[in-house]
Order: C-alpha cells, then sequence, then structure tokens
C-alpha cells in the first residue's frame, strides 16, 4: 500500500502560475479559488490566491512522500475505485478536520528551547547572562542529540515541518541536529554558529577554525536528503570583520548553501555595531561589506532601518524574517510589515529562545497586533499563506514545499478547529471561512494540531489520553 487519500477541508495557497497550471489542466472539478481576494505582493512582485475546497481530498504517495493530486473528494474517491468499487488506497476520513501545508518556522534557535522564558532582560543583557551560559553546553553531543530530539518533535506537535535554524558554535549540535532531522524527514537548515569575539570563551571558536567546521559541515550535509547548511555568522558583534570576510567568500563560493545571520534588533546591539565599524555607514553596511547579503540570506528581525538600507535589501535580494514574540519579549521594537514587504520578502518566525512560542499560529496572533499598534493589517489568509507558500518562497524552497501541488513533497498539517470548548463555542458563532481562519490565528496553537504528516509519513499525532 503506497498511496492515501486524506479526505477533509483542505486550504492552500496557489501563486498565479500554479493556478494557470491548475486551471489549464483537465480537471472535471470546478476550482474553489476565492478569486476576489489578491493579497499583498509578495516575493518578486507575485500575487498568490487561496483556495478552499470544503469537501476536499489529498492523494498522498508514502513511498516517494510527495502529493499525486488534490481536489474535490467526490472526483477523487471515484477516480481511485477499482473495478468493484472499491478503493486500491487507503483512505483517512478527516472530514470534520481542515489540512494545511505544514508550516515553516523562517528563523528558530534549537538549543535556546532549554532557556525559553528568561526574565527581565533585553537582547544583549538577555545573551550574556542566559544564552550564552546554555549554548556552552551543546559541545557535549548527548545534550545535543536530546535537545535536538525533544525540540523537533516540539515542532511537529506544533505544525511546523520545516525551519530554519541556529545550532550553536560547536558542530556537535548542527551534527546532532542534522543526525535527527535525517531520521525524521524534515527538511531543516541549519549550520554552527560563527562566534570569534565579544563571548564567553567556551562559545567562541577561532576565526579560520569557526570557517573550516562550515566548510565540513558543508560537505557532510549540504543537500543530504533533506538537509540544507546555512553559513551562520551569529552578529556583527560576536564575529571579527575577518570571519565575516571568510564567511561572505565561502557563501560566495556555493549556490545553494544559505546565509543566516541577525540584524538591527536593539538599539544597544545597533550602537555597539557603530563603535565596532566607525566607518561603515551603518550595520546593514557591515554585512553588504562582507560580501553576506543576497537571495540566499536571511536576516532576523531588521527592526530599526534606515530607508537606504531597505533599498539595498531591495536590491541584492536580501531576505528579512519577522520574529513578533521575540520582539515583543525583549522590548525590541515594533516591526513594520508592510513597509518592510514594499522593498523585499518576508518571514515569519518564531525566534525560541527569545520568541515565546514554537506555535507558528500563536506568533502569527502576535504578529496581527503588533500590526494593529501602527495601524497596519495582517488578514488571516496572509497571515496563513505567510507561514507557509510565503515562508518557503522566502527559503527559495517552494518548488518543494509550501502548497499542495502536485509532486510537492507531502508535509502536511490535520487541523481541528475546534480543539478547545472556546475554539469550539467561537467558531459556531462564524459565519465565514475567513472568519473561522481568523479565529484559529488568534486563539490557535499547538492544541489545534491533530496530526504532523512529513513527506507522506504520521510522524505526530495528539494523544487524545
Ligand atoms: N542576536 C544575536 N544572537 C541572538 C539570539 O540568540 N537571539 C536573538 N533574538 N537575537 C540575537
Ligand atoms: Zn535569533
Amino acid at each position: 500500500m503506497t498511496l492515501h487519500i486524506y479526505q477533509a477541508r483542505l486550504l492552500h495557497y496557489l501563486t498565479e502560475s500554479d493556478r494557470t497550471e491548475r486551471t489549464t489542466s483537465d480537471h472535471s472539478q470546478t476550482l474553489a479559488v476565492e478569486r476576489d481576494i489578491t493579497l499583498l505582493p509578495v516575493i518578486e512582485g507575485v500575487q498568490v490566491y487561496p483556495e478552499y475546497i470544503a469537501d476536499g481530498a489529498l492523494v498522498v504517495d508514502d513511498m516517494i512522500g510527495c502529493i499525486v493530486e488534490y481536489g474535490r473528494s467526490e472526483t477523487i474517491l471515484s477516480k481511485y475505485a477499482n473495478e468493484e468499487g472499491r478503493l486500491a488506497v487507503k483512505v483517512h476520513d478527516y472530514r470534520d478536520k481542515l489540512i494545511m501545508p505544514g508550516f515553516i518556522d523562517t528563523h528558530v534557535h534549537y538549543p535556546q528551547i532549554d532557556m525559553i522564558a528568561a526574565y527581565g532582560e533585553q537582547l544583549l543583557d538577555w545573551l550574556n547572562n542566559y544564552t550564552f551560559v546554555t549554548e556552552a553546553n551543546f559541545g557535549d553531543p548527548k545534550v545535543a542529540h536530546d535537545t535536538a530530539q525533544f525540540f523537533l518533535n516540539q515542532l511537529l506537535a506544533n505544525g511546523t515541518t520545516s525551519a530554519m535554524v541556529f545550532s550553536t558554535s560547536h558542530p556537535e549540535s548542527v551534527n546532532a541536529f542534522f543526525t535527527e532531522s535525517h531520521k525524521l524527514n524534515t527538511r531543516m537548515i541549519t549550520g554552527n554558529v560563527l562566534m570569534d569575539q565579544n563571548a564567553p570563551d567556551n562559545l567562541c571558536v577561532p576565526t579560520e577554525q569557526g570557517i573550516r567546521d562550515t566548510q565540513n559541515i558543508i560537505d557532510n550535509w549540504h543537500e543530504r536528503g533533506r538537509q540544507h547548511v546555512a553559513i551562520t555568522p551569529r552578529f556583527a558583534i560576536t564575529s571579527t570583520p575577518k570571519q565575516l570576510q571568510m564567511a561572505g567568500e565561502l557563501y560566495a563560493s556555493y549556490e545553494s548553501v544559505y546565509l543566516q545571520t541577525h540584524l538591527a534588533e536593539n538599539h544597544d546591539e545597533i550602537a555597539f555595531v557603530k563603535q565596532l565599524y566607525p566607518n561603515h555607514k551603518g550595520y546593514l553596511d557591515v554585512y553588504d561589506d562582507m560580501g553576506l547579503l543576497g537571495r540566499r540570506t536571511t536576516l532576523a528581525h531588521s527592526i530599526h532601518l534606515e530607508i537606504s538600507e531597505y533599498e539595498r535589501l531591495r536590491d541584492t535580494g536580501t531576505q528579512i524574517s519577522h520574529c513578533p514574540t521575540s520582539n515583543l519579549f525583549l522590548g525590541s521594537g515594533l516591526f513594520d510589515l508592510p513597509k518592510t514587504l514594499s522593498y523585499t520578502g518576508v518571514s515569519i518566525a518564531t525566534d525560541v529562545g527569545a520568541g515565546t512560542s514554537l506555535s507558528m499560529l500563536t506568533t502569527l496572533s502576535e504578529a496581527y497586533k503588533i500590526q494593529q499598534l501602527q495601524s497596519n493589517q495582517l488578514s488571516a489568509h496572509q497571515g496563513l499563506y505567510q507561514i507557509t507558500l510565503g515562508n518557503a518562497q522566502s527559503l527559495l524552497l517552494d518548488n518543494k514545499i509550501g502548497n499542495f501541488m502536485p509532486n510537492k513533497e507531502a508535509d502536511f498539517v490535520v487541523i481541528d478547529m475546534g480543539a478547545t470548548e472556546l475554539l469550539e463555542r467561537r467558531m459556531a458563532q462564524t459565519k465565514t471561512l475567513e472568519e473561522q481562519l481568523f479565529v484559529l490565528m488568534m486563539l490557535g496553537d499547538d492544541r489545534v494540531i491533530d496530526q504532523t504528516v512529513i513527506a507522506g509519513v504520521s510522524r505526530y499525532r495528539k494523544s487524545t489520553a
């Protein structure tokens, strides 16, 4: 048995070209695309459209781990019935549930799961007093494996199927993470954190050694199964100019290796960078000068930027990762989503352990509130698009994941919209799909995740005990 049909309400997002492909291929069914809704222009001006099928079915091949097709349940079921009218595939009846593509988290620190919710500090003190202390433990492979396993299971319990992750400066932390992810067959991105100054000795790695460690990790893990490597200088403060420059050279020598770091999160951080680099035009200019910008680069935060910096992000295609719960928890500032989107691609991320939840739904609800404080909008469709196809586009993974187009990898979540008594009661008052999705975005969290499927294989089921 390799084919599975998941009968459910289906929701995902289509690009213009996905939509053309759907409507020009021979479908006897009518598409339930909500044609009047166009979202904000996202990556490179592409528009996206929600597609909702109330009586849907998703066909998955669990041997190759991919989506075969999707459509209206009646059409799909009749297509797969054998001569006696019986189905030659396994049918999963989730007609009271919503299936969406797996959520994608574009910035999260797995070792920091052990110090999430540490009291009272803003960025630089928080790093010194809590973060660096915890990260120092990850040279021990046992700590790294146990934590990576725990963290990945927590991601699955939150419906997150892919992530761009910070490990620590110890190569052991990266090997542990990739080993555990490879076992689960999750699509993940990480790398050793480059740090050679302004941090405790037990986290600093000599300049060239850190780069050599990254090189080895690329050789061992990049594009092995579903794993990808990101060159990961922590931020301008904890790497010497020489190390940033070497990171830039390494980045330029590859076509598909990613680069991730932090930018302009906090005013004291920005002042420190100015002190370290008095001759540069600003924080972004340091990264620019070192060759760290480009379409495969994701910069977390980027809250406090000058117009010339936004323009440089646009001109280099550099992507921004917005981390709402982290920005609120550390008191870092209010990210202007529409303004940033008008220059470049933005993804949404948890940034645990400064972020306070691994749930991308909780993250969206805080993102909504941050925009409210600035009189900006964030609709449920835009938010749910963002944490699926939008984040996949930002990470250049939308040819593999992000929606239900045939041949994409079958990473998806089964969502129980009435998982709690409050949700059930509130949902009963809704009149439209958009209203339901907004309630899900504001009140949903790990409790609504009924099941998480990775490449066609169920890897998490909510305990019903
Ligand atoms: N800037 C440099 N390192 C970190 C980190 O671990 N978390 C956050 N939020 N910002 C950073
Ligand atoms: Zn971070």
